[in-house]
């Protein structure tokens, strides 16, 4: 029997049960959507006029539904009990331990969510496996529900419902995905009806045709595969950038003629100081891991690769820096302009600017931090020890202040704008401008009296 869901769960209130969970409840009147979360603090934020991440366009929503038929809690258990379907969107981070560490998913905060969901249904419920996970996790969470579940005859049907969401555009995203992928059973009636459940809620505003349904673990790699695709890409047009570097070619002409090509497409050619983010490394090395543990070394290799590349991009960035200015950076002050992975998010995790910083430091430089959405207290968390050599400001002007040298690291859109004439008035001279992002018009900085470098053009 195909279930009219009327009401969701969703456990994990970050940056993807956030974000969904609104969007459900915005398009689906008709559904209590209740996101639940262990963290207190992060669940006082939901409820308050300061919500834990920044997104465009998600306040408005959350303030629309939020009271109707949206509800953050930490209770838990009473939310799973009274649901029919449940989103687990926990956080599934690189193992830090133990066998697999370095590379293998940590799948800690998943058994634990489904342990509490075994412990506490007493009528049947769809899981839905929104966090990024390793293949056939399904299998292994079925598993624990079903040993763990004190009340007969309770059912669960597992799905595999993995999200494509970037941060910075997630509302976009999710308003007009361009796909959403539903992995089930679809061998059997209830598997088949339990898709179609699922299928039911996205229906509310997704066209049918972008609705797609997979088994399960066909959608569990799908996710992984997308990752891996998406960063391939960008170690594919920065380790062109070097190449441009090397030789007088100029990248951002490459990456033109590329996607000009229908076969290739242009999206996700932009050179840069790196990926980041809290997922493309993860998911890649949960990916190379898998491969290695069915003894595909080549593959596991392949993947690798990418992430080696993506190092080896954010290394030469700071061996740029140095060399340029004249091999010393000692006590010299760079102004890093933008912390955040990329821009219109305050989201720092997995940032280049943390390992560029980190290379900068090591070599002596005194660090000038301006981001427009990253707090002080994040930049000190990512930042540790290293706090030391570094200030952060709250504005650009005071930042560049004296600064020898300013580094691009987010490709914040207010940079473009600033008046780079005012600019060079207050740095030191030389005044060197380091664009990890290329988005300034280097000629005209040049105009102006900087020395430019930018990532993959003529020197
Ligand atoms: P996040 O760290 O922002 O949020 C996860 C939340 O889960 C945290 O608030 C944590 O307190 C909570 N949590 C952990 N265990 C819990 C439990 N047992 N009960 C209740 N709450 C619990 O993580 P995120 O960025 O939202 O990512 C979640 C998943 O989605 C990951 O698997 C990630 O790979 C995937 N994903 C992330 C993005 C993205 O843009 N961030 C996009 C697509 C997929
Ligand atoms: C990425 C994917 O795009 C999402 O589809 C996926 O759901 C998500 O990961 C996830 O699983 O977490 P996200 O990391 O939020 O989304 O942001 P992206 O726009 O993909 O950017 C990732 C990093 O790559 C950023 O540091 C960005 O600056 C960099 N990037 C992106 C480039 O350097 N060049 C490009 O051309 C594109």
């Amino acid at each position: 029997m195909v279930v009219k869901v009327t009401s969701i769960c969703c456990i994990g209130a970050g940056y993807v049960g956030g974000p969904t969970m609104a969007m459900i409840a915005l398009k689906c009147p008709h559904i209590k959507v209740t996101v639940v979360d262990i963290s207190q603090p992060r669940i006082d934020a939901w409820n308050s006029d300061e919500l834990p991440i920044y997104e465009p366009g998600l306040d408005e929503i959350v303030k629309q539904c939020r009271g109707k038929n949206l509800f953050f809690t930490t209770d838990v258990e009473g939310a799973i009990a009274e649901s029919e379907m449940i989103f687990v969107s926990v956080n599934t981070p690189t193992k830090k331990t133990g066998l697999g560490k370095g590379k293998a998913a940590d799948l800690t905060y998943w058994e634990s969510a489904a342990r509490t969901i075994a412990a506490v249904s007493k009528t049947n419920k769809i899981i839905v496996e929104k966090s990024t996970v390793p293949v056939r996790t399904a299998e292994a969470i079925e598993k624990v529900l079903q040993r763990n579940c004190n009340t007969s005859g309770v059912r669960f049907d597992i799905l595999s419902n993995p999200e494509f969401l970037a941060e910075g555009t997630a509302m976009d995203d999710l308003t007009a995905p361009d796909r959403v992928l539903i992995g089930g059973k679809i061998e059997g009636q209830e598997g088949t009806d339990a898709v179609a459940s699922l299928v039911e809620v996205y229906a509310n505003w997704v066209p049918q045709e972008r609705i797609i349904t997979a088994n399960l673990w066909s959608a569990e790699l799908s996710k992984l595969a997308a990752n891996a695709f998406l960063a391939q890409r960008i170690s594919s047009i920065n380790s062109m950038s070097a190449l441009c570097e090397a030789t007088g070619a100029d990248v951002s002409q490459v990456a033109y003629a590329l996607g000009k090509d229908s076969r290739i497409g242009p999206k996700f050619l932009n050179a840069s100081v790196g990926f980041g983010g809290s997922c493309f490394q993860k998911d890649i090395l949960n990916l190379a891991y898998i491969c290695e543990c069915h003894g595909l070394t080549e593959v596991a290799d392949y993947w690798y690769s990418v992430v080696g590349m993506n190092d080896y991009q954010k290394n030469r960035f700071v061996k740029r820096v140095v060399s340029a200015m004249f091999n010393t950076i000692r006590n010299k002050k760079i102004c890093m302009l933008g912390f955040a992975f990329k821009k219109d998010t305050g989201d720092t995790r997995e940032a280049p600017a943390i390992d560029v910083g980190n290379g900068l430091i090591e070599d002596g430089a005194r660090l000038a931090i301006y981001d427009p959405k990253v707090s002080d207290a994040q930049i000190a968390m990512d930042m540790g020890a290293g706090m030391s050599n570094i200030t952060t400001y709250k504005s650009h002007i005071e930042a560049l202040r004296d600064a020898h040298a300013v580094c691009v690291m987010t490709e914040w859109d207010e940079f473009k704008s600033y008046d780079w004439g005012e600019i060079y008035g207050v740095m030191q001279k030389p005044a060197f401008v380091f664009d990890g992002r290329l988005i300034l018009d280097h000629d005209k900085l040049r105009e102006i009296g900087f020395i430019v470098y930018a990532l993959g053009k003529p020197i």
